[in-house]
């Protein structure tokens, strides 16, 4: 057996990347090793949209220079985002790895780990850039790559990622994706009923639809124009699915059809990720987002008017070129009214390849970012945590995924042990269970609340007479 070590970082389309490959390397007699040092394959699959975690991949790579030149026969790969970025660059800063491939190339991972190994020397596999020919050219660059895959190569039997587009077209002016994932190419709905109603068959139960701008969706055929609430209602009518989740969305497409085919199909989750960057218009503009803070206003109004009970996350950069303390106040003002249940805060990280890298001085200074960072998340905390209080004492539905964390580190595993599930809300619930109840979806009473996670019990469930007399 070949021993393959895997890290991944990124968002959930690299998760789902790296599912794939490990599924396509094992049945080419791979498997998965905790740690490089046991490893025969090193990969790492990469993340281009901040800086920090291409740094975190740079040194990781480091990390291993000793360790070729002592085992030269380990393979040494860089997949994903920074390796469509990078590309030769990742060569020139590490010249003892084997292999860069850039996420439109992934299905050729297994081919290209066998040419390394007959020692055909380095390859390099990844997709046109951008500007280097025709919208459709640079499109059939990056492939898709989404084969079928069996139960046992899934993390979860119960849950898995499925995409249905890639690529983005926004530009925003502070993002890589639209240069390392390519044009925006949804998959054919056919394609995609397909995978969902496989995983049906093999247990499975919540499926996560994937996109950069997933509510941007939208694909002819015969006709016929499909778009995300077209999907959703097909898939509903999958046997088996008890959850539909899709992310992420884009303020500007989040049509009413949309919000509709969420309130009237009881098994899609009311749960809504809809980043709105910012608050100030200022900032939006030069972002290029394409709305107003009134426009992701009145967006939100409409969700509440749609979906009463629904959650809606967020993501805020703060820091970004120009941004003024009063353009700051207005993020403020927004994360305060919105009330998410919650937003991911990022700082600023200038990119190069994109639109406000050399238009735009990256101007705000790191320890003022740090700052307002750390504002916006204590504000935003303290009112995830206020929102969570009057779920103490009510039932929430949770799929149980398996051990928590705390549970996951001991390894005693006795009859009853600590476990995490989600509700439809994407809210974390910890509970005492045993391993049976994995997978399930469960009734549990919240007793305990705090920013991220709720405490509960399993309710239990009476069966019979409520109350035996026992004569006297
Ligand atoms: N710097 C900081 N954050 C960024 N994001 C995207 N590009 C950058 C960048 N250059 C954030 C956005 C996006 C999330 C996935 O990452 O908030 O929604
Ligand atoms: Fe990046 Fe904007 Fe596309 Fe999201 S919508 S992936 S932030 S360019």
């Amino acid at each position: 057996m070949k021993k393959l070590y895997i890290e991944t970082v990124g968002c959930q389309m690299n998760m789902l990347d790296s599912e794939l490959v490990v599924a396509a390397l094992r049945r080419d007699g791979y498997e998965l090793v905790r740690t490089p040092r046991e490893a025969d394959t090193i990969l790492y699959n990469t993340c281009s949209v901040r800086q920090h975690a291409e740094d975190k991949i740079y040194s990781a790579l480091g990390r291993l220079k000793h360790a070729k030149t002592h085992h030269p026969h380990k393979i040494i790969g860089v997949l994903g985002c920074m390796a469509q970025k990078d590309q030769k660059l990742i060569f020139d800063r590490a010249p003892y790895v084997d292999l860069v491939v850039g996420p439109g190339q992934l299905h050729q991972v297994p081919d290209l780990l066998k040419s390394v190994a007959a020692k055909r020397g380095p390859r390099l596999e990844v997709s046109l850039d951008r500007t280097a020919g025709s919208r459709e050219r640079v499109a059939e660059s990056f492939e898709s790559y989404d084969p079928l895959r069996t139960p046992e190569m899934r993390p979860s039997p119960y849950q898995a990622y499925v995409r249905i587009m890639i690529g983005c077209d926004k530009f925003c002016t502070y993002c890589v994706v639209p240069k390392v994932r390519g044009p925006e190419q949804s998959r054919p709905p056919a394609h995609i009923l397909a995978e969902v109603r496989q995983l049906a068959s093999e247990g499975c139960r919540e499926v996560t639809l994937l996109g950069q701008t997933v509510n941007s969706y939208r694909y002819e055929q015969d006709g016929r124009s499909w778009r995300l609430a077209d999907l959703l209602e097909a898939l509903h009518e999958i046997e088996g699915i008890d959850r539909l989740k899709f992310v992420t969305n884009f303020p500007k497409d989040m049509t009413d059809d949309l919000l509709q085919a969420v309130r009237d199909l009881p098994r899609c989750c009311p749960y809504l990720h809809v980043p709105a960057q910012s608050g100030s218009d200022r900032m939006l503009r030069a972002m290029k987002r394409g709305y107003t803070v009134s426009d992701y206003r009145e967006m939100l109004g409409r969700i509440q008017e749609t979906l009463p009970r629904a959650a809606v996350t967020s993501d805020f950069i703060v820091g970004f070129c120009g941004e003024t303390e009063a353009d700051f106040q207005a993020t403020v003002d927004l994360v305060r009214e919105s009330r998410f249940k919650n937003s991911f805060i990022f700082k600023y990280s200038e990119r190069p390849g994109t639109k406000a890298y050399g238009l735009l001085p990256d101007d705000v200074p790191e320890e003022v970012k740090r700052e307002r960072n750390n504002t916006l998340l204590a504000i935003q905390n303290a009112i995830s945590e206020e929102d969570n209080q009057p779920l103490i004492g009510q039932e929430v539905e949770v799929l149980v995924e398996g051990p928590s964390k705390k549970s996951a580190k001991k390894s005693a595993g006795g009859p009853v042990m600590q476990l995490t599930g989600r509700t439809p809300c994407d809210r974390i619930v910890v509970f005492d269970g045993t391993p049976r109840q994995i997978g399930q979806i469960l009734p549990i009473t919240v007793y305990d609340a705090n920013a991220f996670t709720l405490f509960g019990s399993i309710v239990t469930q009476h069966v019979g007479p409520e109350v035996y007399s026992l004569g006297t």
